[in-house]
């Protein structure tokens, strides 16, 4: 098994780091490769002189800085059935690895640390932070559908068998290397192992803002490669199909029928529901139809369920901008429209065509 750990300016993290893993890895063997950028604080003559007693080697990268990056040219310097991921930090406690390597031995190609099953957790986090990670997830869960089995994608801890990643486009950027390889690899069986993500004791975070600003543009890019966005697009232009069908046919039953116009909105409103429905069931969903999605009336009437509830969505958003906020009421009901149609997707993507 091989371990690539990723470090930059972690100098005071090394010698315990090396010390515990090799007290929890007694038996088994391993190797470390530090991936570090340059550092010049010393981790590199360190990690020379560990190399003497422990299974350690440095890979000083001069020209390249990232923690993604880092850890997928760690890939390209190692050769083992089982290859781990974890932080020089600490905060991924090194007595955790035999577990993760425990699930591959049983059978997972991929284990990930995580912070968010039964038994796992942040130590000293406050509520702000806690909102920021689960809400990374969240987006994560929504947009990328291949992580939607996963609680804690944004782990920086797992092991994985090389076939995962064997061929697949890695485009590494920013922090989220599981992301990437959960989506652009290829894990058939993914097990979550807890674990207790602990505070750095020494030095110190290289998160910073940019980071998070980087996340969604890594989110956009995956879904890009993946279809995702494609498929978003095509959803918004069935709606907008809709938004025709809505009107033309309110104004034919009302003027050409004589219908009441709330009678004509009644019949339109069901009618654009039913053509979106065909269409997203055809042109946007086409890959979904035959898996978990249930038959043909199943999802006609889930869309319905959730398109009259996007409804009750437009209409509160209309009224409370509107009504208490004194919004221009075309815009109130423009937010109205961009909030039902998020939730439509949503409720769709993850329910109707699962
Ligand atoms: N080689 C290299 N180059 N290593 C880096 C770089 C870099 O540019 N930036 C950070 N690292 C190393 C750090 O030295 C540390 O070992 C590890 O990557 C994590 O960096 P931190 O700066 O400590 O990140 P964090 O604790 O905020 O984030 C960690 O937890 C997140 C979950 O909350 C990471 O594991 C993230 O991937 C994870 O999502
Ligand atoms: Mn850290």
């Amino acid at each position: 098994m091989s371990l690539v750990i990723p470090a930059f300016r972690e100098r005071d993290n090394i010698a315990p780091l090396v010390r515990r893993l090799a007290q929890a890895l007694a038996g088994v063997d391993y190797e470390i490769v530090f991936v570090d950028d340059n550092s010049q604080d010393g981790t590199e003559e360190l990690v020379t002189e560990l190399s003497s007693h422990y299974p350690v080697r440095i890979v000083v990268r001069r020209d390249k800085r990232g923690l993604a990056s880092a850890v997928v040219d760690g890939f390209g310097l190692v050769d083992a059935s089982a290859i781990g991921v974890m932080d020089a930090d600490l905060q991924h406690p090194p007595e955790v690895v035999p577990a993760l390597l425990k699930a591959i031995d049983d059978g997972a190609d991929m284990a990930i640390g995580s912070r968010y099953v039964k038994g796992g957790g942040c130590e000293g986090w406050g509520l702000l932070r806690r909102i920021m990670s689960k809400g990374a997830g969240f987006l994560a869960h929504l947009f990328l559908p291949s992580t939607r089995g996963i609680a804690d994608p944004m782990s920086g801890f797992f092991m994985l068998r090389p076939a995962v990643i064997d061929g697949a486009d890695l485009r590494p950027t920013g922090y989220k290397i599981l992301l990437e390889i959960l989506v652009a690899g290829s894990p058939r069986k993914a097990t979550e192992v807890p674990f207790v993500f602990v505070t750095r004791t020494a030095g110190e975070s290289k998160l910073r803002l940019s980071q998070q600003v980087d996340y969604l543009k890594h989110i956009a890019s995956l879904m890009k490669r993946k279809g995702e966005m494609t498929r978003f697009l095509k959803y918004c232009l069935v709606g907008a199909s809709g938004v025709v069908v809505n009107m033309g046919l309110l104004w034919l039953l009302t003027e050409v029928g004589g219908l009441y116009y709330l009678v004509s909105a009644a019949f339109s409103i069901e009618t654009s529901i039913i053509t979106n429905f065909a269409l997203n069931d055809y042109f946007t969903f086409p890959d979904r139809r035959g898996q978990g999605a249930g038959p043909f009336l199943i999802r006609l009437g889930k869309f319905n369920a959730v398109s009259l509830a996007g409804l009750a969505i437009n209409m509160t958003a209309l009224w409370t901008l509107t009504s208490i906020f004194g919004v221009y009421y075309l815009l109130s009901n423009l937010c109205g429209i961009a909030l039902a149609t998020l939730w439509n997707y949503v409720v769709n993507s993850w329910w109707t065509w699962k």
